[in-house]
């Protein structure tokens, strides 16, 4: 039994409660229906921690895209029930009441006493976010990062590392760009940058070079949709930004591993091959998918500079998506900003610096201004990348 069919099923009852009095069969039917779906989830052992929050719905830490359209998550959330936890057995009775205290919220019309009985520990609860008691596990938390906990999301992002590693060596070895998973990472993302009212740049920190492909996609990935939200952009482009900055780089799956490790500079044939991965990476990306047109648009012309240099070459200068002039400028901060074979990585405000050195010939002035201000105003925290032996990003 999925968490999906039961929380569909909370959803119709409260949708049925609005139509029918106490104690109608249709009424009893759905109650009975949901009661039925929640006892198998728990005889599953399924997540039973769900969250409603940015017209997310999250069971256990990870957003279920096939919720996407169901509405009862804003709508409990508009009225304080952002997170539901289900903590032991639950009766019939108690189910009922649940059920009855949360209707009547969603009505307008609380019962005072519901609050009080929800915050004293009992099988059922339900409120804000805050509600979540366990603390973030492993060592103390960084700046920024007690909050995130509160609000009840591991921000480690581990999940979301191993699952663009795993996307990366799927292109790599079947040459399979895998959509739902591509999807997954950007919600996730979004979800960890947004899980505070404030605005909140979770951004990983490399710890070993290998890794530089995997964190660095995740960054700019968090870093375009920061910076498409603050320029105002919908959420739908919002999210495609999250997903062409994911993929910007795509093309490095076929570029080889020495090359993009060499922990010196390179050689003319080497940075030759190295400038092949904008084409190859929209190349991966129409291959794959349809309706990505826009991240295959950004992998071909990320590194392209405003006044017509950077790569590939074109005889004229050519006027880039705003998308791919947005990517730039996130791959560029990211990039100065984390560890190299040879170099540290620069502290925020030197790499700040530095775009708005190359503002108006590298890159989009405006977009630099507005990516300038972003950060400089931002709870910025670099989260450390769990080590992991192994696998190679
Ligand atoms: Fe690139
Ligand atoms: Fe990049």
């Amino acid at each position: 039994m999925s968490a999906s069919a039961f929380l569909i099923s909370l959803g119709q009852c409260l949708a049925t409660m609005n139509l029918y009095a106490e104690g109608h069969p249709a009424r009893e039917r759905a109650l009975d229906a949901s009661f039925e779906r929640l006892q198998e989830l728990q005889a599953a052992g399924g997540p039973l921690e769900f969250s409603f929050v940015g017209g997310e719905t999250i069971v256990g830490q990870l957003p279920v895209p096939e919720l996407a359209s169901w509405d009862w998550g804003a709508r409990l959330a508009a009225v304080g029930v952002e997170r539901i936890e289900v903590a032991g057995p639950v009766s019939r009775e108690m189910y009922d009441r649940f059920l009855d205290e949360v209707w009547r919220r969603v009505m307008g019309r609380p019962d005072a006493t519901a609050e009080a009985r929800q915050m004293a520990p009992q099988a059922m609860r339900w409120g804000p976010l805050a509600v979540r008691r366990s603390a973030m596990p492993g060592a103390a938390p960084a700046e920024g990062t007690a909050a995130l906990a509160q609000a009840g999301f591991d921000v480690s992002l581990t999940d979301e590392v191993a699952a663009v590693r795993w996307l990366h060596d799927e292109v790599a070895l079947r040459e399979s760009l895998q959509m739902v998973e591509v999807d997954a990472v950007v919600q996730s993302l979004s979800l960890a940058m947004r899980s505070e009212r404030r605005m909140m740049l979770p951004l990983l920190d490399l710890k070993r070079f290998d890794q530089y492909t995997t964190t660095h996609a995740c960054n700019v990935s968090v870093l375009a949709m920061a910076l498409a939200e603050r320029m105002g952009l919908g959420r739908r482009e919002v999210r495609s930004f999250g997903v062409a900055g994911l993929l910007h780089d795509i093309g490095k799956t076929r570029i080889p591993h020495e090359i993009l490790v060499k922990p010196g500079k390179l050689t003319e044939a080497e940075r030759h091959i190295m400038q092949q991965h904008p084409v190859e990476g929209a190349r991966i990306v129409l291959e794959q998918e349809r309706g990505l047109g826009l991240a295959a648009v950004v992998a071909y012309e990320h590194h392209v500079c405003i006044d017509g240099s950077g790569y590939p070459h074109f005889h004229f200068a050519r006027h880039c998506h705003l998308s791919s002039r947005i990517v730039h400028v996130c791959d560029i901060y990211d990039a100065l900003c984390s560890n190299r074979p040879y170099r540290d990585g620069w502290d925020s405000e030197r790499a700040l610096t530095y775009l708005e050195s190359r503002a108006g010939t590298e890159v989009d002035t405006n977009i630099v201004q507005t990516f300038t201000a972003m950060v400089r105003g931002s709870t910025t925290h670099r989260i450390p990348v769990p080590e992991e032996p192994g696998v190679p990003s």
